[in-house]
């Protein structure tokens, strides 16, 4: 059975006081455990090491953001060996505001990944469609190409600690969640993709859903089959609600509380 995650994508939000304290209170939550599912923080790149240092076991602390050459001149860039030196070994990556606030290529996605899964990382790469995609009714077309585009070409053995996150464009920060007959369609969609592809893995790799997802919807979006867990924009900026959606995990694996 494929355990659960749980993955804060905080983007350029709050200040160092806030993260260190957000951390600290959930190491103190004694109601979660952490060794059941996989929680993951996304802080600003500045924070890493610190909450690192002091992230509780279970809860990885991932980057938002890395560049795939190994060292250079590229400005205000962050390569994968410095991640390792402060033992950071989760990234995120092809996040829609990354592809279009940043405008990332897929090749540059593509590049990304080989380097992050070469070197060990644990990954979550995203992929969604945009509104015009989804209303022209190609969004499976669409995914498919992303799919093919960024793993198409790996090797079962390298994408190991991958995890995919669908994220339709239109439900990030908008408050509007896919309902669960889209959130059905495309990960099962997603997840035969993976098993025609990686026969061997397939079924052991995560498919998380992103997109308004908080702690009120958690659960329902949690229990379709296909879900594995969320990746959380605004409602994990604040603890309780991220811990909420922790619960919501927990419950739909069958952990008592
Ligand atoms: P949201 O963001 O939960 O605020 O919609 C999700 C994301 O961008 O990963």
């Amino acid at each position: 059975m494929r355990k659960k995650m749980v993955a804060a994508n905080w983007k350029m939000n709050l200040l160092q006081a806030d993260a260190l304290h957000f951390l600290e209170a959930i190491s103190k939550s004694h109601l979660i455990d952490f060794s059941a599912l996989d929680a993951v923080i996304f802080p600003p790149s500045i924070y890493l090491e610190k909450m690192i240092s002091r992230s509780p076991q279970g809860v990885q602390i991932g980057a938002q953001n890395f560049y795939f050459e190994n060292n250079g001149p590229f400005t205000g860039e962050i390569c994968l060996e410095q991640l390792k030196s402060i033992n950071c070994s989760c990234v995120l990556i092809g996040h829609s505001e990354r592809r279009i606030v940043f405008s990332e290529t897929p090749q540059m996605i593509s590049e990304k990944l080989n380097a992050a899964v070469k070197n060990g990382f644990n990954c979550i790469l995203c992929i969604g469609e945009s509104q015009s995609v989804r209303e022209s009714g190609d969004h499976l077309l669409f995914l498919h190409a992303q799919l093919e585009e960024s793993i198409g070409q790996l090797d079962e053995n390298v994408i190991r600690n991958l995890s995919l996150a669908y994220e339709p464009v239109w439900a990030i920060g908008t408050g509007l969640t896919a309902n669960l007959e889209q959130i059905n369609e495309v990960h099962n969609f997603i997840r035969s993709y993976l098993l025609k592809h990686f026969p061997t893995i397939g079924s052991s790799l995560r498919i998380l859903y992103g997109g308004s997802c908080n702690e009120q919807n958690a659960k329902e979006i949690f229990s379709c089959p296909n879900v594995d867990g969320g990746l959380i924009g605004g409602a994990s900026l604040d603890c309780s609600k991220f811990l909420e959606i922790i619960r919501a995990a927990h419950e739909v694996s069958g952990i008592e509380h």
